[in-house]
């Protein structure tokens, strides 16, 4: 609560802190303990901070109450005039002294601030010379009443105002007079009440962007005097009542990114003057827009993500005062309409992830002059032919064609020279990049997303390297299309820069070096071939750089320096050799080092275990030998969740870690020469999803604390020399998937039931003396006399064991953790949708 971001809009006191008169005989409450020697002191300098300034009071009643006050004879302050204490304990709990010829100014060391035993303050009528409230109003969190009118408080109701939880929802419900609330963006929380809604004067209420604010609306009385609702951007639920459409003064109503539910209320169509009207983002029932015609003075209008289904229905013709249409995301369906046209004002218009058929004319839309924002998705969209357009198209600064099966650059383009943000991903347009591209935005461009078409190079440029020209670009996505011949270098002024997925030929240009700015470098899968320039490591701004699946040889480049901003590398599957560079150890930021398919001939890289962030370390199919060594510092990789060091030389597994995650979730050891047994402490790796000791010599039993790995997804200890029983601990694990002990020396009963009836005879073959189904072997024991009890053993050897208790892992989990960086970049949000849905939690049942 309370931070420095709130939007406090000036209020007007008078209207906002009026409350009730109270205390008004405090004076007759007399026969009470005497108060503290504290609180009196407090009073009196408290009094001795102003002047009494008799000219200042048009009040006939108003007499200096604090005169009274003194610390002579009668020195019990419950006495005073306008003091309340209370009759147990003595503490003042009331103060009056509204109308008392106050005059002087006040802040937060005011001695005001110790009495925080009060539970009603009133100081309406005094001239406290413009002061502000000071924020130590918070020390008196048992108020209840405060009153503060007519007191010549000025400037910003403090946010700390906001932490009298027991004043709070009195203070706004009391509010008789309010006309004008403004508390967006102020970190409330908690249930807003609902009797403000109903303040009988209250005009204009704006409580959006608290995002853990809650509350609902209730119902509204037609006399109500609200025209501005704003609740956008908060955590109110339930259903919109159908008396909101009584509101007939209503002009601004934002209800947008909220949770409401159930059906839009067809009375809304009753609410015609409004000027406002955002009801997006919310989980409404699936109905038709025939609410909507009658709001003829709409400007603006967003209504995304609401899913409303069914044609644009006719009605609509009529807002033709609109500036802003948002329909996107939703089941819309039928066609574009045509009278369109006829929204001449429109600025803004977002029609894209909906259902609609038929072929749109984009003249359509090129005829709206004021048209500055187009965002369109999978329609099906024919171009006017004109070589020459006329000077009132409109001049774009976003479009957005997505999905809309273009197989050209279409001509308008051509005339379009203000344009900032490009979308035409997802299309299917053919060959070179035309030359007069580059002519499009040239000095505005920031965006340029042309990624998922067939694209094969840039038009006539034939000497390289290509330098993109835009001026101002700073993200520029090329991701699968046919791109071949030498890599385009984008301009200085790039941050985020993407050709994965393509055929690119050739070497990193050492003009990569000059791209001061860049925080995202995307090469992978490419034919990129050569050594990486060492300048790449000098890349300070650099947080993310993918060289996956090419072909570069030779060293990392070796100058990572102090305040290098790497999180993310991925330089597997390439022919990169020799050790791993030590400068990384530099890069304190490193969350994901992934150097796994290439020809890396070092020991282990216990160096990097001094780097707090690293979540996600792959060494996979390299020459890593030796036996894992403990890091020299006690910190030993304090945040790692995925380790891969599989396909390795690595031998032994003698060392001991003390200290050891337990938010693993990957650990793949799998194809190395570790040996000796499993200890039972891998049981303590409560987060593990995955583990792959597979082809190594381990020997000994199946630890039964796998039974505690109640996440495992996967367990594969094939290829092993593992002996003794599957542990009927194992049937605990009920996300279990895959499960693999092939080859190895396991004997007596497989375990039955749950998991286990899943999987097929090739989790079990190479293993004589394993009886049950799915093998045809039967068993002549009872399944389950040489079995310990089904008891959890996890505490008994809390010791965390060997290193292969804490190895490594899959691939495809490591660019799942990349989100927590890339979701600063506006334009990652198909990436995160891709991610989550790779990596949204499989439950097997
Ligand atoms: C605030 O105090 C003044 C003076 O005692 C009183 O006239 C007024 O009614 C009070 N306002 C409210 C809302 O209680
Ligand atoms: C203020 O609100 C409280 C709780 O709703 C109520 O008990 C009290 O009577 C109200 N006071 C006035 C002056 O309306
Ligand atoms: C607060 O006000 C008192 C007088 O009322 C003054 O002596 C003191 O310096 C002020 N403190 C600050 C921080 O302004
Ligand atoms: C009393 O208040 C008035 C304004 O309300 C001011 O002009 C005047 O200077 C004050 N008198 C004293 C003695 O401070
Ligand atoms: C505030 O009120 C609560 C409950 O009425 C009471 O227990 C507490 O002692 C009060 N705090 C002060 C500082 O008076
Ligand atoms: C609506 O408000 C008016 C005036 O404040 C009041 O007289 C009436 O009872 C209220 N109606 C309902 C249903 O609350
Ligand atoms: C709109 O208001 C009129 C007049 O008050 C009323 O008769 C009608 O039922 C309202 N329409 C809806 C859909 O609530
Ligand atoms: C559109 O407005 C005209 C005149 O204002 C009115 O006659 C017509 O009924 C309206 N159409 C719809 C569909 O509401
Ligand atoms: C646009 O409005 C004009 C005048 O109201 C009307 O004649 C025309 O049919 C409308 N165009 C479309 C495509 O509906
Ligand atoms: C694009 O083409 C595909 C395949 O021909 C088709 O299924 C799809 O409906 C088309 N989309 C649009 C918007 O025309
Ligand atoms: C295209 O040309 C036709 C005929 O010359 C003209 O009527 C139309 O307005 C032109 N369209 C645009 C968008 O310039
Ligand atoms: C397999 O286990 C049995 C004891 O269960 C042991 O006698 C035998 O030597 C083991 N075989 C191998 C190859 O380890």
């Amino acid at each position: 609560m309370g931070s420095s971001m709130c939007l406090f809009i000036p209020i007007l006191l008078p209207f906002f802190l009026l409350m009730s008169d109270f205390l008004n005989t405090c004076s007759s409450f007399s026969t009470q303990p005497l108060c503290s020697e504290s609180e009196s002191l407090a009073l009196l300098q408290f009094k001795q901070s102003f002047k009494i300034n008799v000219s200042d009071s048009h009040n006939p009643f108003a007499y200096p109450k604090v005169s009274s006050w003194n610390s002579g004879k009668n020195n019990d302050c419950c006495s005073w005039d306008g003091v309340l204490c209370d009759r147990g304990t003595g503490h003042v709990i009331g103060l009056d002294l509204s109308s008392s010829y106050l005059y002087g100014s006040i802040n937060s060391s005011s001695s005001l601030f110790h009495l925080v035993h009060l539970q009603e303050l009133n100081l309406a009528h005094n001239n406290f010379k413009d002061s502000q409230i000071p924020p130590s109003i918070r020390y008196l969190s048992n108020l209840t009443h405060l009153n503060l009118s007519y007191s010549s408080f000025s400037g910003q109701v403090p946010p700390e105002i906001l932490e009298l939880s027991k004043l709070v929802p009195h203070i706004l419900a009391n509010l008789s007079s309010l006309m004008y609330l403004r508390l967006e963006s102020c970190g409330l929380y908690g249930e807003f009440p609902t009797e403000v809604f109903k303040l009988p004067k209250l005009q204009s209420l704006y409580v959006g962007y608290n995002q853990k604010l809650t509350g609902y609306l209730p119902e509204f009385n037609s006399s109500s005097p609200l025209r501005f609702l704003s609740l956008a951007n908060s955590s109110f639920s339930g259903f919109i009542p159908t008396s909101l459409g009584h509101l007939s003064n209503l002009i601004y109503l934002s209800l947008g990114s909220n949770n409401f539910g159930g059906q839009i209320p067809f009375s809304l169509a009753n609410l015609t003057q409004l000027i406002w009207l955002d009801l997006s983002f919310n989980a409404f029932n699936p109905q038709t827009l025939s609410w909507l015609g009658k709001q003829t003075k709409l400007t603006y209008l967003n209504l995304q993500y609401i899913n409303s289904n069914g044609d644009i229905p006719s009605s609509l013709k009529n807002l033709t005062q609109l500036t802003v249409l948002f329909l996107g995301g939703n089941q819309l369906t039928g066609q574009i309409p045509s009278w369109l046209v006829n929204f001449t004002h429109l600025t803004r218009l977002c029609l894209y992830d909906n259902n609609f058929s038929g072929l749109v004319n984009f003249g359509l839309f090129l005829k709206l002059e004021n048209l500055s924002f187009l965002y369109l998705s999978n329609v099906h969209l024919s171009f006017p032919i004109n070589s020459t357009f006329n000077t009132n198209i409109p001049k774009l600064h976003l479009l957005a064609l997505v999905a809309c099966n273009l197989t050209e650059f279409p001509i308008f383009l051509r005339y379009q020279h203000e344009l900032e943000y490009l979308h035409l991903w997802k299309n299917k347009i053919h060959g070179q990049i035309p030359k007069w591209i580059f002519n499009v935005g040239k000095e505005t461009l920031e965006l340029l997303d042309l990624s998922h078409n067939f694209l094969t190079g840039f038009e006539s440029f034939n000497h390289t390297p290509l330098v993109l020209p835009w001026a101002s670009l700073l993200y520029l996505i090329l991701d699968s299309n046919k791109l071949h011949g030498s890599l385009p270098v984008p301009p200085p002024s790039i941050l985020f820069y993407s050709v994965k997925q393509n055929t690119l030929t050739g070497e990193i240009s050492p003009l990569f070096c000059y791209l001061s700015s860049i925080d995202y470098l995307d090469l992978s899968h490419n034919n990129l071939s050569g050594m990486l320039p060492q300048c790449l490591s000098n890349l300070s701004t650099l947080l993310s750089l993918n060289l996956q699946k090419n072909n570069f040889h030779g060293t990392l480049p070796t100058t990572y320096r102090e305040g290098c901003s790497l999180k993310f590398m991925d330089v597997s599957y390439n022919q990169l050799e020799g050790q791993v560079t030590r400068s990384l150890s530099n890069c304190k930021m490193l969350e994901i080092l992934l150097l796994g398919n290439n020809r890396f001939i070092d020991i282990f890289p216990s160096w990097l275990g001094k780097l707090q962030m690293l979540r996600a370390l792959s060494l996979r199919s390299n020459s890593f030998h030796g036996a894992i060594g403990k890091p020299k510092s006690n910190l030993e990789f304090p945040k790692l969740q995925i380790i891969d060091v599989s396909h390795n030389k690595f031998t032994g597994i003698e060392t001991e870690y003390e200290k050891i995650q337990d938010f693993l979730i990957v650990v793949d050891l799998s194809n190395n020469r570790f040996e000796g047994e499993i200890s039972e402490g891998i049981g303590n790796l409560k987060g593990l999803h995955l583990l792959n000791l597979s082809n190594n010599i381990l020997t000994g039993r199946i630890p039964f604390s796998l039974g505690n790995l109640s996440e495992l997804e996967a367990l594969d200890l094939s290829k092993n020399q593992l002996s003794g029983e599957i542990p009927q601990q194992l049937l605990q694990l009920t996300f279990l998937e895959v499960f693999n002990v092939s080859n190895n020396n396991l004997t007596g009963p497989i375990p039955q039931g749950q998991q286990f009836s899943t999987f097929e005879n090739n989790s079990y073959l190479g293993n004589t003396r394993l009886c049950g189904s799915p093998l045809t072997k039967k068993c002549n024991i009872p399944e389950t006399s040489t079995q310990p009890p089904l008891i959890s053993k996890q505490g008994e050897d809390s010791k965390f064991p060997s290193k292969s208790d804490w190895v490594v892992i899959m691939m495809g989990y490591g660019s799942g953790l990349i989100i927590g960086f890339i979701i600063g970049h506006n334009l990652s949000i198909r990436e995160l949708e891709q991610f989550a849905k790779k990596f949204g939690r499989r439950r097997y049942k």
